[in-house]
């Protein structure tokens, strides 16, 4: 009953849609208009700035963080990971929004956070070197969640610092987030092949 109520709980967290009330709060926007027509990180620093920006990319990854280390209250026997999914569920199908919520990304990476610090910034460092390639966060996204998932997989036998056993339920769940977040990125992919996504520029790279 505890453990039903706590993944309620983490469901409840995940489901906080920040970049739709930081946009109706302080810029009196509702982001889902502009844009992507996305309420997470990437198209509030799109339409709204870096400031916006920065606060809804923090929340939605700590409120993934947050829910996942519910798991660490005394006398709560569980695997983090579950309520780290449950997060990510209710941050794509929020309550408080209609059940329109984000893209997956900010989220999975506050429950990898909660669960596993270290290979949270090694997969943030993957995410952040393919974001540099490639200029689009959406497509970095994806081909991060993939490397992610098979670095969950290979690095317990070729890089054990990183991490050190094979985890079973970490590798399942990360195979389940990245088929979600294809799923997910569906416009994204089609912009991509019709080379119309958009590009975020630093400086070097020609942005569009
Ligand atoms: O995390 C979402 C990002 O990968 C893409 O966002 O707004 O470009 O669809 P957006």
């Amino acid at each position: 009953m505890k453990i039903i109520l706590l993944m309620l709980i983490a469901y409840l967290l995940g489901s906080i849609p920040s970049g739709l009330w930081i946009g109706k709060a302080f810029y009196k926007k509702d982001i889902r208009q502009y844009g992507s027509g996305n309420s997470g990180t990437t198209n509030t620093f799109r339409i709204l700035g870096v400031k916006a920006g920065f606060a809804v990319f923090l929340a939605d990854l700590l409120k993934g963080t947050l829910a996942t280390s519910l798991a660490y209250l005394p006398g709560i026997d569980i695997n983090p990971l579950i309520f780290g999914l449950c997060a990510i569920i209710g941050h794509v199908f929020p309550i408080f929004a209609e059940f329109k919520g984000g893209k997956a990304v900010a989220t999975s990476a506050g429950m990898l956070l909660g669960y596993h610090p270290l290979f949270f910034f090694y997969s943030l460092a993957i995410f952040l070197i393919l974001l540099f390639i490639t200029s689009m966060v959406s497509l970095s996204s994806m081909l991060a969640a993939v490397i992610i998932t098979l670095s969950t997989f290979i690095l317990p036998f070729i890089f054990p610092v990183l991490l050190p056993e094979p985890d079973g339920l970490l590798s399942f769940i990360a195979v389940v987030v990245t088929a979600f977040i294809f799923y997910l990125h569906r416009q994204n992919i089609q912009r991509i092949r019709q080379g119309t996504e958009s590009r975020i520029s630093f400086g070097l790279n020609k942005g569009k």
